[in-house]
C-alpha cells in the first residue's frame, strides 16, 4: 500500500520556460514576481506575455473593473456547497467559476478557502467548507479540477493554519507536526496531488510547528520543504494581500509572487537585494519559471491555449439554474416533526413571513468574498413563486442589528448636481479635486485614485421622509471630518495605513451617528472627508461606511406585530439569522447567540402558530435555544443571489433539501471544545491537536444540538446492509444498501466513519480520534426504493503521521467502519483488518 501522495508529473516543456526566463533582464524578472497593481501581474509584450488577472473568490468571481457597476453571479457561501456533500455539484461549481472568470476576464480565482473550521467563532467560517479535512478536500478537489480543466486557475488559500481573524496579520498558530499533517495540511496536500492546483496563497499568519516559528511566507520547512519539495507543487505561491514582510526571508521561504504591487517589500527592495548578492538570482529564476508556467496554463503566454480548455469547452452553465439547485440542495433540515412538512399539498392560502432576515436576507458574508450580485430578489418573491395565490404578510418581528445599516444611496440620496447618489471627490493635500464621480452603491471601498490623493470627500443630500427618529452617519477609521446638516459630528487627525484593512481592532468602524427627529419630510446634507489610505503596495481607498436607520420601531411593537400576523396566517415562516456585523472577514465572533431579539421572536411565533417553520439564515453555527420546541427547522446558509427562490423550492417540496451539516451545531456555547480564537501573547495554541470539530466533541463526550453530518431531508431512510472489500491498493470499498421509507423521493448522504484498532490493552488508542470521516456518497431513491451507495474509503483515510519517523503509517489491526446518517447516528458496522504499512 502506498501511503505517500506522489508528486505532480514534471511539465513537459519546462525547458522552454527556463530558456525564456534566462533571456529576461534582471529588472523584468523582478517585476514579474511582484504584482503590477491590485489584481494583476505585469505584461511583457516583447516576449508574448500578457498580464495575469486575478480576482476574489470564493463565493463568485468579483471581477476587477473599476466602474463600480460590474456584477457577478453570487454563489452561496462555500460551507453551503460542502453541506451538499456532493462532488458532482462541486464539479458544477468549478465549471461555474471558470465561466464567471472568463466573463470577467479573470485568469486565476482567489479560491477556494480550505482552512478548517477550527472554532465556530472564526470570522471567515462561512468562507471555509467544513470542520473536517476529508470533506473539505473532496469538495475542493472537485471545484479546482473542474475550473482548471477549463483553463482557469484557482488559488487555494490560505496556507496554512490560518483559521481565525483576531490579530490576523501577526498571530502565530502553534500546531504540532502531526496535527498539521493530519488536519490542516491535508486539503492542500490533496489539492496538489489530486487536483494539481496551479496556485496557493500563503497566509498572513505564522506557524510554529515545533521546529520553526515564523510567518508562513518565511516558513521554508513548510512552504518549500513540504509544499514544493515533498509534494511537488509546481505552481505559484502568492502572498496574501500585503502579507509580505521581508525580502530575503520571503524569497528563501518559498514565496513566488508578492501581491499586490508594484511597491511593497519586494517592489522596493528585491532588485537591490539581488544586485547586492543578498538574494541569489537563481532563486528569482525559479520563481519566474513558476509565474511563466502559470501564464502558460491560463493562456497568458503567446502560443499557449488555456490548459485543458479544449477538453471541457462544452456549453456554458446556466448560472441561475445551477445556483438555485445548489443552494436548495444544501439546506439542512435540522428538525421535522413527522408529517409537518413540506406543505405544498396543503397549499397555504395565507403565510406570515416574519423575521429580520425575511425582510433583509443575508446572502453573502462580509469581506473580500463579497461580489455585487447579478440580481437581487426578496424572500417574499421567492415564496410567492413557490406558493402561487397565497397572501403573504411580511413583518421584521425583531431587531438584529447593532449599528444602522448601509445607506441606500440610490433610493435616498441626491448628489449636489441633483442626480441620484452621492458625489465622491478625490482630493489632493491642498484640496484640489483630482477626480469626481457620482456613486449609487457604496461598499466602503473606493477605486485606485492617483498617488497624490490625500482625502476622499463624500457629499450627498439625504431624504428623510418617514416621521420619527432617523439615524444618519458615517463609520470610518483614521483621519476624517464628518459634518451632517451643518453639524460637525466627529473629527480625527489620526492617520492609518495598511492596518486599516488588516487589523480587526481598526477595521470595523463603529459609525458616528446623528439622531434626527423628523416631523415632516426633510433633507439633510452629508459632508464627509476621510483620509485616502496609501498602505504599502496597496491601491488607495477610503474606508468609510455611510449608514442610515429609518425610525426604529420599538422591539416590543415589532414582536407584537409579527405575532399577530403569525396567528392570523395558516402558516408562519420565521427567518432569523446573522448579518455582516456578525459574520465577516477581519474579526471573529464574540458570541454564538442570534443577535438582538430574534430568539424571543421565534418563541413567540411558535406559541402563536403551531404550523411554523423556522429558517436559519447564517453561515456559521448559532445557538438555537428553542430548537426542540420548533416543529420544523431548516438551516438555510448564506445562499447567494438565488436564495429566495431556492428557499421557496425547499419549502414547497420542489427540491429536496439534502444538506448535511459540515460542522457541529452546539446546543450550548459552553460546550464548544475550541470556544475562541484569541491569541495569547501573539500565539494561538492548537492544544486540541487532531481532535478538531466533531472529533473534539466525541473525545469530550459532549452532546451537541446536532452532530456533524446531521440532516433529515423530507423523507426517511432505513439502512439495510453493508459489505466491504479491500482493493489491492488498500482502499476499502464499502457498499451500503439503504431504503427510502418515506413518501417522497429523496437524496441520502451515506457517511462512513472509521474507528481505529484498540491498543494492546484493548482500549481505544488515546492519541487517535474516537472516529473520523472515512468517506461518503450521495444516492437518490424514489419512495419505497432500495439503492446501494458505493463508498470508497481511500487507504489514506487510515494513516496517521508518525512524528518520530517523520512519515505516514497505518497501524495494523482491526478498524471498525461505521455507516450512518451522521457522526453520531451510526446504523451499520463492519470490521476490516489491515496488515499495516509505513
Ligand atoms: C484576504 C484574501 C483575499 C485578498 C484579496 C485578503 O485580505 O485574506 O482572502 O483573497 O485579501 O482580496
Amino acid at each position: 500500500m502506498s501511503l505517500d501522495t506522489a508528486t505532480q508529473p514534471p511539465a513537459a516543456d519546462d525547458q522552454d520556460l527556463t530558456a525564456l526566463a534566462a533571456q529576461l533582464p534582471l529588472e523584468d524578472k523582478v517585476r514579474l514576481v511582484v504584482g503590477a497593481g491590485l489584481w494583476s501581474t505585469i505584461a511583457l509584450p516583447e516576449v508574448g506575455l500578457r498580464a495575469i488577472q486575478v480576482s476574489d473568490g470564493p463565493a463568485g468571481v468579483r471581477g476587477v473593473s473599476e466602474d463600480g457597476v460590474e456584477t457577478s453571479a453570487s454563489f452561496p457561501a462555500p460551507s453551503a456547497l460542502a453541506a451538499t456533500w456532493d462532488v458532482e455539484l462541486a464539479d458544477e461549481v468549478g465549471a461555474l467559476f471558470a465561466a464567471e472568470a472568463r466573463r470577467h476576464g479573470v485568469d486565476v480565482v482567489l479560491a477556494p478557502q480550505v482552512n478548517i473550521q477550527r472554532t465556530p467563532v472564526g470570522g471567515r467560517h462561512f468562507e471555509c467548507y467544513s470542520e473536517d479535512p476529508h470533506l473539505t478536500s473532496e469538495i475542493a478537489v472537485h471545484v479546482v479540477r473542474a475550473a482548471q480543466d477549463r483553463g482557469v486557475g484557482m488559488c487555494v488559500k490560505h496556507f496554512v493554519a490560518n483559521d481565525s481573524e483576531t490579530q490576523r496579520t501577526s498571530y502565530v498558530s502553534r500546531v504540532d507536526e502531526r496535527t498539521l499533517r493530519e488536519v490542516y495540511l491535508q486539503p492542500f496536500e490533496r489539492l496538489v496531488h489530486d487536483a494539481h492546483a496551479w496556485s496557493v496563497m500563503g497566509a498572513y499568519s505564522g506557524v510554529d510547528d515545533g521546529t520553526l516559528a515564523a510567518p508562513v511566507l518565511e516558513h521554508r520547512p513548510l512552504l518549500t520543504g513540504v509544499l514544493k519539495d515533498e509534494w511537488g507543487f509546481d505552481g505559484v505561491v502568492v502572498s496574501d494581500w500585503v502579507a509580505t514582510k521581508s525580502v530575503e526571508g520571503a524569497v528563501e521561504g518559498g514565496l513566488d509572487l508578492q501581491m499586490p504591487g508594484p511597491d511593497g517589500p519586494w517592489g522596493d527592495g528585491l532588485l537591490d537585494a539581488v544586485r547586492a548578492g543578498r538574494v541569489d538570482q537563481a532563486a528569482i529564476d525559479e520563481k519566474v519559471v513558476r509565474v511563466l508556467r502559470l501564464a502558460r496554463r491560463v493562456g497568458a503566454l503567446a502560443g499557449s491555449d488555456p490548459a485543458g480548455s479544449h477538453r471541457a469547452a462544452g456549453t456554458l452553465p446556466d448560472a441561475r439554474e445551477v445556483l438555485r439547485r445548489l443552494v436548495a440542495r444544501s439546506m439542512v433540515v435540522l428538525r421535522d416533526e413527522a408529517g409537518a412538512w413540506p406543505v405544498a399539498q396543503h397549499g397555504p392560502a395565507t403565510i406570515a413571513l416574519v423575521g429580520p432576515n425575511a425582510v433583509d436576507p443575508f446572502v453573502q458574508g462580509g469581506g473580500s468574498a463579497y461580489v455585487r450580485p447579478d440580481r437581487r430578489s426578496t424572500v417574499e418573491e421567492g415564496l410567492a413563486e413557490a406558493f402561487p395565490g397565497a397572501t403573504i404578510t411580511v413583518r421584521p418581528g425583531a431587531v438584529s442589528r447593532l449599528h444602522p445599516p448601509r445607506l441606500d444611496l440610490l433610493a435616498r440620496c441626491a448628489a449636489p448636481d441633483g442626480s441620484r447618489g452621492a458625489l465622491v471627490e478625490v482630493l489632493a493635500a491642498d484640496g484640489t479635486v483630482l477626480a469626481a464621480e457620482v456613486v449609487t452603491d457604496w461598499s466602503g471601498w473606493l477605486r485606485e485614485p492617483q498617488a497624490d490623493a490625500a482625502a476622499v470627500r463624500i457629499r450627498a443630500e439625504i431624504r428623510l421622509d418617514e416621521p420619527g427618529r432617523h439615524e444618519v452617519g458615517v463609520g470610518t477609521v483614521g483621519a476624517h471630518r464628518l459634518v451632517v446638516d451643518g453639524q460637525e459630528l466627529s473629527t480625527s487627525t489620526h492617520r492609518v495605513g495598511a492596518e486599516v484593512i488588516l487589523d480587526s481592532s481598526v477595521n470595523q468602524p463603529a459609525p458616528v451617528v446623528l439622531a434626527l427627529d423628523v416631523t415632516e419630510p426633510r433633507v439633510v446634507a452629508l459632508d464627509a472627508t476621510v483620509q485616502a489610505v496609501h498602505p504599502v503596495g496597496y491601491a488607495s481607498f477610503a474606508r468609510a461606511e455611510l449608514v442610515h436607520r429609518v425610525p426604529a420601531t420599538p422591539a416590543e411593537e415589532l414582536l407584537a406585530d409579527a405575532v399577530a400576523a403569525a396567528r392570523d396566517a395558516e402558516l408562519a415562516v420565521v427567518v432569523v439569522g446573522t448579518n455582516e456585523e456578525i459574520e465577516s472577514e477581519g474579526y471573529d465572533r464574540t458570541s454564538l447567540a442570534l443577535p438582538g431579539t430574534q430568539d424571543a421572536l421565534v418563541r413567540a411565533v411558535l406559541a402563536a402558530n403551531p404550523r411554523t417553520v423556522v429558517v436559519v439564515n447564517a453561515g456559521a453555527p448559532v445557538v438555537l435555544p428553542w430548537l426542540d420546541e420548533a416543529p420544523t427547522v431548516v438551516w438555510g446558509w448564506l445562499g447567494g443571489q438565488e436564495w429566495p427562490e431556492a428557499l421557496g423550492d425547499v419549502l414547497a417540496g420542489r427540491t429536496e433539501p439534502a444538506g448535511r451539516l459540515p460542522w457541529t451545531l452546539p446546543a450550548d456555547e459552553a460546550d464548544v471544545p475550541v470556544p475562541h480564537a484569541v491569541p495569547v501573547d501573539g500565539v494561538i495554541d492548537y492544544a486540541e491537536g487532531v481532535h478538531v470539530g466533531y472529533r473534539g466533541w466525541l473525545r469530550l463526550g459532549r452532546t451537541p444540538a446536532a452532530p456533524f453530518g446531521h440532516g433529515l431531508g423530507w423523507t426517511t431512510w432505513r439502512y439495510d446492509e453493508a459489505d466491504a472489500r479491500t482493493t489491492p491498493s488498500g482502499d476499502v470499498l464499502v457498499d451500503v444498501t439503504v431504503t427510502n421509507t418515506g413518501a417522497r423521493a429523496g437524496r441520502e448522504v451515506v457517511q462512513v466513519y472509521v474507528e481505529p484498532p484498540a491498543d494492546d490493552a484493548g482500549d481505544p488508542p488515546a492519541d487517535r480520534p474516537v472516529r473520523w470521516l472515512g468517506s461518503f456518497a450521495v444516492v437518490h431513491a424514489e419512495p419505497g426504493a432500495r439503492t446501494t451507495a458505493r463508498v470508497r474509503v481511500d487507504a489514506r483515510a487510515l494513516r496517521t503521521w508518525d512524528p518520530v519517523r517523520s512519515g505516514w503509517v497505518v497501524p495494523a489491526g482491526t478498524y471498525r467502519l461505521r455507516a450512518g446518517r451522521s457522526s453520531s447516528d451510526l446504523r451499520l458496522d463492519l470490521d476490516v483488518t489491515v496488515a499495516g504499512a509505513s
